[in-house]
């Protein structure tokens, strides 16, 4: 069973990685002659392939969707493939969303099995729930149980996906235990229970920056291999990330291209570089770290939103002035402290650093 979409194709303002990227899956498929497990569109090297990008034998470019250790990688793909679940661990813009999305796609050819987890997530929303009116008129049947997505999953020996974990209450999360173990779903109220099939597993990510949030517990944590994203290594890695990702996100809004754009890139990265790690990055000047978190995602969305600002109101070059505006509101998260932070690191290492007077003097000029 797949969802049905009511948009126009081609309108769809962020489509499913399995649509973005069907044209490189289909072409993997046929390259790969590699044994599959049971129910995967791919093998796990071209799953692998899928994820960090490669040339295929007929010349295909598959493009990099995950820039980071390939044995991270590796890792989570033969996970799927075993009877432990994945557990993508980082702190924030670590892309733990991101790869759970395209593993789900390049395995399964559908990312869309998706449980939100927040603190308000009941059992209902990982087992099932009914359609009240057809309960109320018929009682309880096959035909009344609304199927969670990760019940569909079992069905259809695909791959779920869990977001969040750590936000779901201990006991809901405890849900998952049956599932996972026993890879059964017991429908108490039937008198019946849904086994998966092979090719279910299930992909969960969380956050271990967030606070007050509830953790796991032990008898759920052994179920799952956990794989911890990290920070990118280099101002290199970091700065290819974004250069990617913001080409992509222009391109499906339509921004023009910005060629000069690379220097204010490397700019953006260096600043969120320096304060994450509370050190200039020629290891010279300690700095103070802002109460933000300054993730690699809040670099992507300040260089995006300057190349609007270029296109709409400059003359289409990426300037200092465009992402000056978008740094500071991504450093200053707290007014009083960060802005006191962020003052200092201004005059200390911006100002005497050659080449960058013209973006020493867009941020005076904002602050
Ligand atoms: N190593 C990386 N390789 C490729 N893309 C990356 C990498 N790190 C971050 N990104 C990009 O950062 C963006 C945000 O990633 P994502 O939302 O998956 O982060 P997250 O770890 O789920 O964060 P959160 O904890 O806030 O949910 C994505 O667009 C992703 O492409
Ligand atoms: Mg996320």
């Amino acid at each position: 069973m797949t969802t049905a979409t009511t948009t126009r194709p081609g309108e769809t303002l962020r489509p499913h990685a399995e649509d973005a990227f069907a044209e490189e899956l289909k072409a993997l498929a046929a390259a790969d002659d590699r044994p599959r497990p049971a129910r995967w569109n791919l093998s796990p090297w071209a799953v692998a392939t899928y994820l960090l990008g490669g040339t295929l034998g007929d010349g295909t470019v598959i493009t990099p969707k995950y820039v980071g250790p390939r044995r991270i990688v590796e890792v989570a793909v033969t996970t799927l493939a075993t009877d432990r679940a994945l557990l993508l661990l980082g702190v924030p813009g670590t892309a733990k969303t991101w790869v759970s999305e395209h593993l789900a796609a390049a395995v399964s050819g559908d990312s869309t099995l998706l449980v939100q987890g927040t603190a308000g997530t009941a059992e209902e929303a990982i087992r099932y729930g009914w359609n009240y009116a057809q309960l109320l008129a018929h009682g309880p049947s096959r035909d009344a149980l609304v199927p969670s997505p990760v019940m569909r999953a079992m069905q259809d020996g695909k791959i779920a996906r869990l977001e969040e974990l750590t936000r779901i209450p201990a006991d809901v999360q405890d849900t998952l235990i049956t599932i996972l173990s026993e890879k059964t779903l017991p429908v108490p109220e039937l008198g019946e229970e849904t086994q998966a099939v092979r090719g279910f597993n299930l992909i969960a990510t969380a956050n271990d920056r967030d606070r007050g949030v509830n953790d796991l517990s032990s008898a759920l944590r052994r179920r799952f291999n956990t794989v911890v994203l990290p920070l990118p290594a280099t101002v290199e890695d970091e700065v290819d990330i974004v250069s990617r990702r913001v080409e992509q996100i222009g391109r499906s809004l339509e921004l023009p291209e910005a060629p000069a754009g690379a220097d204010e890139i490397r700019r953006v990265v260096t600043v969120f570089r320096e304060l994450r790690n509370g050190l200039t990055n020629d290891g010279r000047t300690k700095v103070k770290s802002p109460s933000g978190t300054l993730s690699t995602a809040e670099a992507i969305s300040v260089v995006t939103n300057g190349l609007a600002l270029a296109a709409h109101f400059g003359d289409g070059v990426l300037r200092a002035s465009d992402v000056a505006a978008g740094i500071q509101g991504a450093v200053v998260r707290d007014p009083s402290s960060d802005k006191v932070v962020w003052r200092e690191y201004l005059e200390t290492v911006v100002r005497e650093r050659d080449g960058w007077k013209d973006f020493y003097r867009a941020c005076r000029e904002i602050s």
